[in-house]
């Protein structure tokens, strides 16, 4: 960004030092820091800032490459869904995709992935559209159906950022016929926890002596990301398998099921917190359960609205609701 720079008056408390002595009269400075603010607002509320953590998340990188070398084969059409800065479609061309077809919602980032394509020299084969994946069209946006799909539209809690309705949609209107997806699969493991510091991240009692219990009405029913080994927290009971998609073949429409927790150790139940194991190829995973702290990807926490006793030795039944865009524990 180029300063605006104004004479310097010999009045120092009116202006704001700037690199080679001169000096910038505060309205400049501060109609400078003004543009800054604006900008930083626009792009903070357009691009959420975890894009840095994950593409500094190498382990997914690396998996994703490995993924993409084991499906691909000669004069493939990929498709990658939410394409963010165009990674995964450039690793596929480095593997060999004769065409990537990379598409990205948000205007800004789209944008950005053009310009990163063609400064890594894919831009004859990668071709960035700015568009959601459910407005695309064979022969408007891709030249042809896509023989291998690649997303990662995927928070913490696997389907957060609507990976159900896009593949949905994905596989009926842009995937050919015997094409692959990457991930193929996915599990959901959950436990149930004891931990009063996390569940005061979603409900208030009293702050010097004022009750402020009616700002639970503000709580959230559903999961939000936490990064678990930041808090002290108990396992109550052991792994149970919430939730289990095959991307390529199951309906990906909303379900219901129940899940059973064998509690092992008696406690009070604060939260369930659950985290996913994702498949991308036969014997490459990623996985964000709780304690690793290497992936970008936090926990999923749903905090329960009333802490609950359990015993050693119970089994408790949860209705699990999977919506296009969340996994919700029915605790009553
Ligand atoms: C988690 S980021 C992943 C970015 C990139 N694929 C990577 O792995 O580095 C997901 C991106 O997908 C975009 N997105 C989500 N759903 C989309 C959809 N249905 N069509 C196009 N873009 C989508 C989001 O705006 C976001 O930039």
């Amino acid at each position: 960004m180029i300063e605006t720079v104004t004479e310097d008056v010999g009045r120092p408390s009116q202006g704001t030092l700037v690199r080679g002595g001169a000096r910038r009269s505060d309205a400049a400075t501060a109609s400078a820091e003004r543009a800054l603010l604006e900008r930083d607002r626009h792009i903070r509320g357009a691009v959420a800032r975890w894009h840095f953590a994950m593409l500094n998340d190498g382990e997914r990188s690396a998996s994703y490459e490995l993924a993409l070398a084991t499906f691909l084969r000669p004069n493939m059409h990929v498709l990658d869904i939410g394409c963010g800065s165009g990674l995964l479609g450039m690793l596929a061309a480095k593997h060999g995709a004769s065409r990537v077809t990379s598409c990205e919602v948000v205007p800004e980032i789209a944008e950005v992935a053009r310009r990163i394509v063609g400064s890594n020299g894919f831009a004859d084969r990668v071709v960035v559209v700015p568009k959601p994946s459910t407005s695309l069209s064979v022969a408007a946006d891709l030249p042809r159906r896509a023989d291998l799909l690649v997303t990662e539209i995927i928070d913490c809690g696997l389907v957060g950022e609507g990976i159900m309705p896009t593949l949905r949609h994905a596989r009926e209107h842009l995937l050919a016929e015997g094409g692959s997806i990457i991930p193929r699969a996915a599990t959901v493991y959950a436990t149930l926890i004891e931990s009063a510091p996390i569940h005061e991240l979603n409900l208030v009692g009293s702050s010097r002596g004022v009750d402020v219990r009616l700002f639970n009405e503000l709580s959230s029913r559903l999961y939000f990301p936490v990064r678990s080994h930041t808090w002290p927290y108990r396992f109550l009971s052991p792994a149970a398998t919430a939730f289990e998609v095959d991307f390529l073949r199951d309906p990906l429409e909303p379900t219901t099921r129940e899940v059973s927790f064998t509690v092992k150790q008696s406690g009070t139940c604060h939260a369930i917190m659950f985290w996913f194991d994702l498949e991308l190829a036969p014997g490459v995973s990623l996985r964000n359960q709780p304690g690793d702290q290497k992936t970008h990807w936090m926990q999923a926490v749903q905090c329960v609205e009333h802490a609950f006793d359990v015993r050693a030795g119970e089994a408790l039944t949860l209705t699990v609701l999977q919506t296009d865009s969340a996994l919700r524990f029915a605790t009553h």
